[in-house]
């Protein structure tokens, strides 16, 4: 581990999609790269820190450095994240599924002419809002993201609220941003302090800058 301003300091971080399994070889899941997870995993290992990595099956190759924790599920991604604590911060960048299958079926399901399936579905623990909310052990920083294509800074700033975590990382992802899948991110900081609008800049230097300012808070 580096010898820097992290050093010392435990940060668990969520990373990737989750997968949702329909039957044994079927799934539900969504089209999160794990970028911008995997660079704020990245910066903070270079300022120091030990960093647990809790993965879905992400496109991109997991940072090194990290204890990495491979999972699929939003519930296996909740009990790697409850199992890795305590920690000083906790940075929450995964894609959760919102939604599972109720009842994963245990073999294939087969294809029967003219019967279609029906899914129904349950609703997935809310990883960010479950260890914000933690009356014992709760991380002293909680950082939370926010994706949207409307209303941005008020959505985010509800969501804050909402969830109880200490800082939202908000991007507009609507069409014509890039930001899914793109190399650049423009995002806000939203905290009890306000908002910050940061400049467009690539996903590493969201990350360093991130990993900076969450230097600057565990140092106090
Ligand atoms: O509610 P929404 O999905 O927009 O919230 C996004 C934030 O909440 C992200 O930080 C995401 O990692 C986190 N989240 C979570 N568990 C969920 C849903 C979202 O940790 N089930």
């Amino acid at each position: 581990l580096s010898d820097g301003p992290l050093k010392g300091k435990r940060i668990v971080i969520t990373s990737g999609p989750t997968q949702e399994p329909i039957d044994p070889v079927r799934y539900i899941s969504n089209r999160s790269s794990g970028a911008q997870g995997t660079a704020i995993a990245r910066a903070l290992v270079a300022l120091g820190a030990e960093v647990v990595f809790v993965s879905g099956p992400a496109d991109v190759p997991p940072p090194e450095g990290v204890q990495l924790v491979r999972i699929e599920t939003a519930r296996q991604m909740l009990d790697a994240v409850q199992a890795a604590l305590p920690a000083d911060a906790a940075v929450f960048a995964a894609a959760v599924a919102d939604w599972r299958v109720a009842q994963e079926a245990t073999s294939k399901m087969k294809k029967e002419k003219g019967a279609l399936p029906t899914l129904s579905f349950a609703e997935n623990p809310d990883i960010l809002a479950t260890i914000s909310q933690m009356t014992e052990g709760r991380p002293p920083l909680v950082v939370g993201f926010a994706a949207e294509t409307d209303d941005v800074i008020a959505n985010a700033t509800a969501k804050r609220l909402r969830k109880g975590c200490d800082w939202i990382v908000a991007n507009d992802v609507s069409v014509g941003t890039g930001t899914f899948g793109g190399a650049d991110n423009t995002v806000h900081i939203i905290s009890d302090r306000g908002v910050e609008d940061w400049p467009k800049m690539g996903k590493a230097q969201v990350a360093e800058r991130l990993a900076d300012r969450i230097a600057g808070a565990l140092r106090g």
